[in-house]
Order: structure tokens, then sequence, then C-alpha cells
């Protein structure tokens, strides 16, 4: 998620970030203080203010021209799309994007269509689901590099009830129906369909016929358990008593794919489907400390006992865990992955190490959360792909502390070792998974401005995570890794794994260094603080950066989730990563009125990027029988709807270049 207003989230009635119980005291230094201890070793800057030292440090790190001129220095090639907002998308000259699904579609050959006034549960688990997010192109044939055919994996996170159903608006619930509630359930979750491109018209479309096409939905999808928390008592209900199997998976936002061909599905914001007085439960403290509050902005509660607290207090505990899916199995059972903990994951990353263990990076996007990586213990077999089945199942979760001097330190969330014992009320591993959050408070973690997506650049090793903004940061609470107070417009930090570059990297090692890439915000206002390459144009700079993927190239395409609270909309921008480019970012592509962007990713050749439009419309005021824009359809009575575009360079050729 989230729209503007939930991003707020002093403001939002959708809790994406909102006030976090767990927050730790953070060590009362100034951005000064932190700017001086960081960089003051390489950039002999003594006797400077901070933020004239900072100036001298753009892009920050060494290594980089500072002169590399207004514009140049970019390896990208296309002209820069404006900022602004309009009821359209604007993608850059030269490009074309093309509608490739949108939410009601049939994903299937007998699928009914879309008809928004007669929407029916049964219709709408036959057709592509609500707020499409995380984007994953996995080619056919499975193992393939091919650029022209996939599965497509999409992340269906939230439902906009207000844009969905005529009659009602924002956060008006007591009307809502239990008809319009299992449609909910059944547009959230995840949707596979093939994909392929008409080479000759450079087109892509879905093939409706194609047996791999499939739906995973909140309303009807069982979900296997599996790792140290499967079957843990705080995972039992009176629908499972085996504390083994789940009806579907909630609020999926961001993911990321395996070595071993498989989606991982991130559960993030679960807890807004959730109401009840979970003061009166064994588990109060679990369930504040995760953000679940007596009311909901969903009507679910209303209709199914296992949203209610009071009378399922554990059925929370069965959400906000990694899900993995086989999409190349048209039957495959999701299965949640609990050794990688239970918090409000963004997504999940993995690399494959150099030992060939496998390391699997995830955001906990909340103020003032963490973030984490899992180490399996087995190793990876790229000639047995059953082998790699469960390697999910078994490993350490361990969780990251950034040092002001450039150091990053990964603390293990391993049970009885040191403050993850019975005396601080850890009985098991379960139950040091379960509450991932305290777990990591107690160790010491450092509290980050909403850690949302992680990727390893291809080319360098390097790690990149997202910080998308937090406004609750005060100026005398600034830490290592999150240097401004308030952040309204985030920033992104490297990870820098020891080792050569590249594969060489040790990404199991227990020390990293950390850097940041950019501050955003405005470089031209000084009151922002930002730092990007100076060359950075008028419409090139951001605000709240949230998911990011890689290019073959090393190249960091970053999609915004934010921007609109100051008149710009959200949109994808583009940055070399080094060189005389490095920060330098350019805007590609630019969403419809009331939207925030996801995805994104391209497939095996760079020649497609693919990009999410989620809630297109969500503007103050905006309901299904007045949305701010009808995008993408542009047709009266039908309501904007969530949609997958690709984008392509007319004529063909790699995206950006
Ligand atoms: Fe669903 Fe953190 O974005
Ligand atoms: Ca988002
Ligand atoms: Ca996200
Ligand atoms: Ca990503």
């Amino acid at each position: 998620m989230t729209s503007v207003r939930a991003n707020d989230h002093a403001e939002s009635p959708r809790g994406e970030g909102a006030e976090d119980a767990g927050c730790v005291a953070t060590p009362a230094k100034t951005f000064g203080d932190i700017v001086l201890a960081r960089y003051s070793r390489r950039e002999a800057m003594a006797g400077l203010t901070a933020v004239a030292a900072l100036s001298l440090l753009t892009p920050l790190r060494s290594g980089v021209a500072r002169a590399a001129g207004a514009a140049g220095g970019s390896t990208l090639a296309f002209p820069e799309v404006p900022h602004g907002e309009s009821e359209t998308h604007v993608v850059a000259d030269g490009y074309e994007a093309q509608t490739l699904i949108r939410w009601g579609d049939p994903i299937s050959a007998g699928a009914p269509d879309f008809d928004p006034l007669n929407q029916t549960a049964e219709r709408q688990s036959q057709q592509w689901g609500y707020n499409n997010d995380y984007v994953g192109y996995l080619p056919l044939p499975r193992g393939s590099d091919n650029p022209g055919r996939a599965l497509l994996c999409v992340n269906f996170e939230y439902t906009d009830t207000h844009l969905m159903f005529p009659g009602l608006k924002d956060g008006e619930v007591d009307t809502v129906t239990k008809e319009q509630v299992d449609v909910e359930l059944a547009a959230h979750g995840h949707g596979v369909v093939e994909i392929r491109r008409d080479d000759t018209a450079n087109r892509w479309s879905v093939v409706l016929d194609s047996p791999y096409n499939r739906r995973i939905t909140a309303l009807a999808t069982p979900c296997r358990v599996s790792g140290p928390a499967a079957g843990h008592p705080r995972l039992q209900t009176s629908a499972d008593p085996t504390g083994r199997w789940v009806v579907g998976t909630l609020n999926n936002c961001a993911g990321g794919k395996t070595p071993w061909h498989t989606v991982l599905i991130a559960e993030e914001n679960f807890d807004l489907y959730f109401a009840g007085d979970a003061a009166k439960t064994a588990e109060a403290d679990n369930h504040k400390r995760i953000g679940i509050k007596s009311t909901s902005k969903y009507a679910w509660s209303r209709f199914y006992d296992r949203f209610n607290v009071d009378k399922e207090p554990n059925e929370p505990n069965r959400f906000g865990w990694m899900v993995e899916l086989d999409p190349y199995d048209p039957k495959a059972v999701p299965v949640k992955r609990t050794a990688l903990g239970r918090f409000k994951h963004e997504g999940a990353t993995t690399v494959v190490n150099r030992d060939g263990r496998i390391v699997a990076y995830s955001g906990d996007d909340e103020r003032f959360q963490y973030i984490y990586k899992f180490v399996s213990h087995g190793r990876f077999d790229a000639d047995n792909r059953d082998a790699n089945r469960d390697l999910l199942d078994d490993g350490v979760l361990f969780v990251a502390r950034f040092e002001a001097d450039g150091r990053l330190t990964w603390l293990p969330l391993v049970w009885g070792t040191g403050p993850l014992t019975p005396a601080n009320g850890f009985a098991s591993q379960a139950d040091v998974l379960i509450e991932a959050r305290r777990a990591g408070e107690l160790l010491g973690a450092t509290p980050m401005d909403r850690p949302e997506d992680v990727e390893t650049n291809p080319v360098t090793g390097i790690v990149y995570v997202a910080l998308t903004n937090n406004t609750s940061r005060k100026a005398d609470g600034v830490n290592a890794g999150s240097p401004r107070g308030p952040n309204p417009h985030g920033h992104i930090v490297e990870m820098i794994p020891p080792g050569g570059r590249g594969a060489d990297r040790d990404h199991a090692a227990l020390d990293y260094r950390w850097e940041i890439f950019l501050l955003a915000g405005d470089p031209k206002n000084p009151e922002h603080g930002a730092r990007y390459h100076p060359g950075v144009s008028e419409n090139g700079w951001f605000s709240s950066p949230d998911n990011v993927a890689f290019d073959r190239q090393g190249r960091l395409w970053i999609a915004t989730d934010g921007f609109p609270r100051y008149g710009v909309a959200d949109g994808a921008y583009v940055t070399d990563t080094e060189g005389a480019g490095r920060a330098l970012t350019r805007q590609f592509y630019r969403t419809p009125k009331g939207a925030e962007l996801c995805g994104p990713e391209l497939n095996g050749d760079d020649t497609a990027y693919f990009a999410a439009v989620q809630h297109p419309g969500d503007s103050k005021g905006s309901t299904f029988d007045a949305p701010s824009t009808r995008w993408p359809d542009f047709v009266q009575g039908m309501p904007p709807r969530p949609a997958v575009q690709v984008i392509v360079k007319r004529g063909g050729g790699t995206v950006g270049a």
C-alpha cells in the first residue's frame, strides 16, 4: 500500500507504519552528529557544519566525481517525464505503455467478464484481483531466460471498498454487506497468468487458455504453515486446531523470486483487517505491537469470527509471514515459511551466497522497525529442484544494527541466546519468530524509517534498501542509518557485504558496511536536506521510495509511494548505481491521479518494464460514483481500475537506454 493519506500514518485508518508500540528509544543525536561521525573519516570535514559537510559528499559514496555535469554521466538516455499530476499516466517519449491486465479482467477463457455493478465473489475469484503490487516475471519454459514468454506473478495487496462498490464513501464500513466483503476477500491474494509478446508488433498479452493461470485468494485458498512455528499452540484456532493450515494470505505487498523459480509473497499490513478487544486476550501485547486496533476500516469482523480477536485471538498470528508459491505447478499449495519471521514483511529477495547458502533479505515496513535477513543452513542445488523445496524452513534469522562508524552488524534471532529466553517470555524458537519485532528490539536492532523493498545489485553484489519515510522521527532521534528527523521523503541505503565484487560477496557474514545512496526530497530546497548526484533535474527528484528492482546492468528502478502529498504523482525513477551517473535519478513514468506505483519488474533482456499501478483514483473525496479519474478505461460508469502496465521502447530495444 498505500494511498497518499495512508502513507501519512498519523492520519491513516489503514495504519501502514502506524505508531509503533514497539519503538525502541533512539539515541539523542542530531543530524549533524550522525553526518559528522559517519563521514569525517573519509571526507576530512572536521570543523564544517553537518549540512555544509554533507554538501561536499554528493553523491554520498566516495569514488564518484562530484562535478559530473548538469545531466551528464548517466547511462540513461530517455527524455524525462515532467513532474505533475493528471487523470492519465505519462510515459517517456519514445516509449509505449500497454495495459496488460486490469482489476476484474478474466484470467482464463471461461471466466466471466468484469461487470462492476454485478460483482460477486465467485466472479472475482476468476478475475484479476485489486491493487496489484509485486510483479514477478518467471520465464517459460521454467529456468530459461525467455524475454518474450513468462508467468506473471502478481500480489493483490488490499481493497479500496469505496472505489470498488457504488454508494460508499471512504471509511464507511457499517453499510458494507457480506457479499461485498466476500468480493474483497476474493480480490486479495495473488494471481498467476501466462503472458506472451508478439515480437512483430512488440505487444504483450495474457494467454487466457494457459493451464498455469490461477488465483490465490483470502476467501478460499488453503495455505500450509511450515518451519519452526508450524503447529504451535499460538497458531491454533477453532477452525484449525492443527495450527498448520490457514485460509488465504493477506496484504500481499512486495515479494521476490527464488533461485529454484518460486515466488515469495509478503504479508504486510495484515493488522488492518482485524477488530475486537485485543487487550482481553493472552496475545494483548503481541497484537498491540503489531498494530491491531479495536476497530477496523474493513467490515470483515462483522461477518467472520476469525477477524474478531475477541473470538479468535490466535488468528492474527497466522499472518505476517513470508509465503512461497510454485507458479509452475497450478495445483501448488502456498506455504507460509515461518523461519523468516513474523512482522510486516514488505517483500523478500534472495541471493545464492558464494558458499551456496540462500540469503533472504526482508524489511518490516513500519516506522522505527527493522531490516532482517535469513540465512539457510542448507545449500542451493542447481541440478535438483526438489532438493531446494524446503531450504527456507531451516536457517537463522538475523536483524540489522547500524553503527555510526559505517559498520553494520547482523544479530541472530536464536532462542536461548542473549535476551531471547524464558525470562523474557520466549519459550521456544516459535515464540521468537512469532514476536520477531520484540526479539529484534531486545537484541538492539536499529529502528529505521519504514524499510520497504530490499534488492541486491546483480553487478556489484551490494544490497539496497528503500526507507520510504518517517514523519514521526524527531530531530533528536536520528540514528545511524536514519539521518533525518523528521524524514518525510525517505532515503536509500546500501548494505555492503564483505568480499569481492558481485557474486564473491559474503551475504552470510555477520559484519557488513553501510552507506547512504541518496536522501530523497527536493535538492533545491535546503530544508529537505536532500542529496543526489548534482545533475538531478527538477523532474528527477522524488519522494518516498518504495518498491525497487535492478536491471541487468545494475541500474536501480525505483517506484514511489507518497509523492502526491506534495502535489506530484507517484512514478518510476531510474538511476545508475556506479560511475558518473550514480544517484542521478530520472523520471521514466508517472502514474494517473490518486495512484502509487508498484512492481517494478523487467523481463529477461530488459526490453520490457512492468509497472503495477495501484489504487488509481484514490484521491481525497473520490468514490466509485465520482472518481478523480476513470483510468485506464475512461468509460462513463466504469470505476478506476488498478492495472499492470508493460512499457516498451517504440521499435524495440532496452528500456531506459
Ligand atoms: Fe505495501 Fe510497504 O508497501
Ligand atoms: Ca506501497
Ligand atoms: Ca511496497
Ligand atoms: Ca523488488
